[in-house]
């Protein structure tokens, strides 16, 4: 039964799980006195901890029964609205412009069609992921999206335009920019999972999932920049200027997608 479609009083009769990390207080306030009356009466020794993977992956040991899940205040939820609204834009923009670039540059550099095709896959997988998020968590889009749709497929076409590696410089210059959102994103959460710690709370399985795979889709996006510079992106010309250019252009896009 989905949670969107109860209210909190029906939703505590119900004794569904609250799983949603931006749920309003109200919702979880309801649930986590539930969830302590269940947890009184469950018979089951909580699985232990298992420090090795916890301290491998930079998180607390995983949440289990016994450990109180943190209630976001609500710069928390500003934030994670905030990051993941440009991470699905960000994800579309990287769609689009490697839209443009493939058949320009596959027509005359044949043997890029795999790369392409790979880095194409992965950022649709990445779009998948963060679209189907802001949906369940009822994040909006940015409204900037249609400005950057067109901005987008006109940089990748420009680039394609002028050349391979033009194309690979704006991947390159791109992938830098992401790969620092996502970076910053990660330390954030590992900031949070510390202080959870601290107070003898976890994150809960949905935030500490999401780090695994915001880590997953930075080292994807870091790969994508590997894979440019193979491709001879530092022998565009004029490099400098485009590929500061574009760097500018998606620190400001990220600016105001996370505010518009
Ligand atoms: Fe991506
Ligand atoms: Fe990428």
């Amino acid at each position: 039964m989905s949670a969107k479609l109860l209210s909190p009083n029906a939703l505590a009769r119900s004794h569904a799980p609250i799983l949603d990390f931006l749920a309003p207080r109200t919702l979880t306030s309801c649930t986590s006195s539930i969830s302590r009356q269940r947890r009184r009466h469950q018979s089951t020794t909580p699985s232990p901890p298992t420090p090795d993977s916890a301290a491998a992956s930079g998180l607390n040991p995983p949440t289990n029964a016994a450990t109180p899940i943190h209630q976001l205040s609500e710069q928390q939820r500003a934030f994670l609205s905030s990051a993941l609204r440009v991470n699905q834009t960000g994800e579309l923009a990287a769609i689009l412009i490697y839209s443009a670039q493939s058949p320009i540059l596959t027509r005359s550099h044949p043997h890029l069609r795999p790369l392409m095709k790979h880095m194409y896959d992965q950022e649709a997988g990445h779009y998948k992921f963060f679209n189907e998020v802001i949906s369940k968590h009822r994040i909006r889009p940015t409204a900037m999206t249609p400005l950057w749709t067109a901005a987008a497929s006109f940089l990748g076409w420009s680039t394609a335009v002028l050349g391979r590696e033009a194309a690979m410089a704006c991947t390159e210059a791109v992938e830098t920019e992401i790969g620092t959102h996502y970076n910053e994103q990660v330390r954030v959460l590992l900031d949070w999972a510390q202080k959870c710690g601290e107070r003898g709370e976890s994150l809960g399985p949905e935030l500490e999932a999401l780090v695994g795979q915001l880590r997953t889709i930075r080292d994807e996006e870091l790969e994508h920049l590997d894979h440019a510079v193979e491709n001879d992106a530092k022998e565009a010309r004029p490099y400098e200027l485009l590929t500061e250019g574009i760097r500018a252009g998606c620190r400001g896009a990220i600016w105001v997608s996370e505010r518009v």
